[in-house]
């Protein structure tokens, strides 16, 4: 299918705190470079973006920080919309889910499905708490949990023993908003039946899109469609979102994940009267750039909407990223573990393009990577300004040193096999450059581009137009030499203006500048030519185009993360006497004979492997003394089985038999939690036989 016109999307990101790099490497800086590149192709592109600024999360942001959500979306709207904006990242549109047009948007396109009879009505009883008046969604009641006792336990979830949870399983549930004993109410929701699409969904993606989809977002699709698709609630009970298009409706909103796409259709309108060309003609390519997070939301529930709504384009492709973690370890928010991008912005300022091509290069484009601040100077410092700059800085100094500072004719009868095969490399290097760019691999088209610096490099070495300068006296034939080299090094340096340009743009330009060449000589099908630069032209004095980085600036930023999550786990650890203090009010008094029927023993673990088709369990093998005990325990995502096997562990060996997951677990290990919400076991502080009593 030949396409006319390209709609480039990014994930709305939540307008509930700024952003970080690893939103930046997750789908903003590829979806640019992608929509940069095409719009030097000068095909028909539009990069739409906006604020998801409804939402449990932004609930909760305004709820801790003692404010409106309206106030919270304002405030992150402002910061989030800035750093793209510093960074680069040239959205045509970055709307936001708080507008009229997205309103009215999200409202229509309800209203067609509801009228098209598209949902099921449910009524249920859901919890209501009577001192806040509302309905509680399931995160906001917490009890305790009917497997382990926990008494943090989520109405979805105990993130203790990873139990799925509803909140009708919680014992002495009650709602973490006010505090108060939450009461059940009848509510009604408007479900859209999944189930109903998928056998379109397996022919639309399971057969279709085989082939071209990434295999990490094609897998994931694949297996939701496969264990069967459920009818999903798509209105809330809430004061914050927008308001249900119907009568009788009042105090319930879209769910957020039914309006935010939608935020995708609005914002285009608002930037276009065209609008509908990019969202209602097949010949449109519409790409969703997105975070492995939200997979199943773009390829699957909000496909299905515009599939129900009908008259709407498909997305082509879907190509998310996995996750970006920071020296070693997973992004937190709560933990403030993260490089902000406002934070990266003021400490280096007028540096972009370093942070750009750092993420770019080490993109987790196929699995989780790892960013540290070590490896971002090894890559400024030996990649872009060792390679890159080197080449381009060698090339100018050298013309004004040996060429009077103006672009030497290239001779022809001076011609030698290594001219010839630099000028194939670089015809070469944007044929491969530019099929790494369509097919997502964006990494693979940065490499190439240092690939073909790298060569420059080696042209100039070769050709030593330095020493040849030396025998000029002897060998005046070698002044064609000299001009063939640094003829071609320009030449070769304008194609890495024009190469760099989706991914570097503020790179790119100061190169414009320096070879005093208009904007329009980057566009890409100047690419592979070696007469972009006019023999005679006079061109500036070169300038420094990366910064290095200093061993200080390393510390430094290793310093500031470390103290940071320092500062939020000690801001914690404060508040924590209080929060001991619940359990020991909650818990009745119990006398030693009921302490004694216990039997707490010693142990170490043998093994550990994970439990199939449960991400949250762990099946361990645990030594009591001569015996050996089959545990399984919710600790999964705590910990991966190497590091737990030897562990020193206390065990409740008299409990009862359960099974989970078919497997019988015979005891429970004793956990607590650190003030950072990780779990640690609870272990004797010296060696114990293995089977000791725990009196
Ligand atoms: N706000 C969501 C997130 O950050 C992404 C929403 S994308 C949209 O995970 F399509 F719904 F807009
Ligand atoms: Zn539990």
């Amino acid at each position: 299918m030949d396409y006319k016109r390209l709609l480039i999307t990014a994930a709305l990101p939540y307008a509930n705190g700024p952003v970080h790099i690893g939103h930046l490497a997750g789908c903003y800086l590829p979806a640019d470079i992608y929509v940069r590149y095409q719009r030097a192709q000068k095909r028909e592109v539009k990069f739409v973006c906006g604020s998801d600024e409804h939402g449990v999360p932004i609930t909760i942001r305004a709820m801790k920080e003692g404010t409106t959500p309206q106030a919270v979306v304002d405030k992150y709207h402002a910061l989030i919309k800035e750093s793209f904006h510093q960074m680069g990242i040239s959205f045509d549109i970055y709307s936001r889910t708080s507008s009229t047009t997205h309103r009215e948007t999200s409202q229509a396109f309800f209203k067609k499905m509801f009228d098209d009879g598209a949902f099921e009505v449910k009524e249920s009883e859901q919890y209501y708490d009577e001192e806040k008046q509302m309905f509680l969604a399931d995160r906001y009641i917490v009890g305790t949990c009917p497997v382990c006792s926990n008494d943090k336990a989520y109405g979805d979830q105990c993130e203790k023993c990873g139990s799925t949870l509803s909140p009708e399983q919680l014992i002495n549930p009650h709602s973490t908003l006010s505090n108060s004993k939450p009461v059940k109410r009848k509510t009604q929701h408007w479900y859209f039946p999944l189930n109903k699409y998928e056998d379109w969904l397996k022919e639309w993606i399971v057969e279709g899109k085989k082939d071209t989809w990434k295999a990490n977002v094609y897998g994931q699709c694949k297996s939701w469609i496969d264990a069967g698709l459920q009818p999903r609630a798509m209105t809330r009970d809430s004061s914050w979102g927008v308001p249900v298009p119907l009568p009788n409706a009042e105090g319930k909103v879209l769910y957020v994940w039914f309006d935010a796409p939608i935020g995708y259709i609005s914002a285009t309108k608002e930037l276009t009267p065209m609008w509908s060309d990019y969202w209602q003609k097949d010949d449109t390519k519409l790409v969703h750039f997105i975070g492995k997070d939200n997979i199943v939301f773009h390829c699957i529930i909000f496909p299905a909407m515009l599939k129900s709504h009908g008259g709407y384009v498909l997305p082509e492709n879907v190509p998310a990223n996995e996750f970006l973690n920071i020296e070693g370890e997973k992004v937190s928010t709560s933990r403030n573990w993260a490089v902000w991008v406002h934070e990266y912005l003021s400490d280096f300022p007028d540096q972009q393009d370093l942070l750009r091509y750092v993420l770019c290069a080490n993109a987790p484009e196929t699995k989780d990577n790892d960013f540290t601040w070590k490896d971002f100077q090894t890559r400024v410092n030996s990649e872009l300004s060792g390679n890159l700059g080197n080449f381009v800085n060698r090339a100018f100094v050298m013309m004004h040193k040996l060429c009077s500072g103006r672009v030497p004719t290239f001779h022809k009868d001076a011609t030698n096999e290594i001219d010839l095969a630099l000028v194939a490399d670089i015809k070469e290097a944007k044929e491969k450059i530019e099929t790494a760019i369509e097919s997502y691999k964006f990494r693979d088209a940065l490499s190439e581009i240092m690939a073909i610096s790298a060569k420059g490099n080696k042209y100039l070495q070769v050709n030593e137009p330095w020493n040849l300068v030396k025998t000029l006296d002897t060998n005046p034939g070698n002044q064609k030499r000299i001009d063939n080299c640094i003829h071609l090094s320009l030449q070769l340096c304008a194609n890495l203006a024009i190469f760099i340009n989706p991914f570097l743009p503020f790179t790119a330009q100061k190169m414009c500048g320096m070879m005093k060449v208009v904007e329009r000589m980057l566009d890409w099908e100047n690419g592979g030519r070696v007469d972009l630069l006019k023999v005679n032209y006079p061109l500036r004095e070169p300038q420094i185009l990366f910064k290095k980085i200093e061993d200080s600036e390393v510390a430094d930023q290793v310093e500031k993360l470390k103290a940071r999550s320092q500062q939020v786990m000690e801001t914690k650890a404060a508040i924590i006497p209080n929060k001991q203090a619940e359990p020991s009010v909650e818990k009745a008094m119990i006398q030693f004979d009921d302490f004694a029927k216990i039997d707490l023993r010693t142990g170490i673990i043998l093994r550990a492997e994970k439990v199939e088709k449960a991400d949250k369990l762990l099946k361990l093998s645990v030594k009591l003394g001569e015996e050996e005990r089959t545990i399984v325990s919710g600790i999964a995502l705590h910990f991966s089985p190497e590091e737990i096997i030897g562990k020193h562990v206390v065990v409740v060996a008299n409990l009862a038999p359960r099974k989970m997951r078919g497997i019988e677990s015979q005891g429970m290990i004793l956990m607590s939690e650190n003030e950072d919400g990780k779990l640690v076991f609870v272990s004797p502080t010296e060696p114990v036989a293995p089977g000791s009593e725990v009196r």
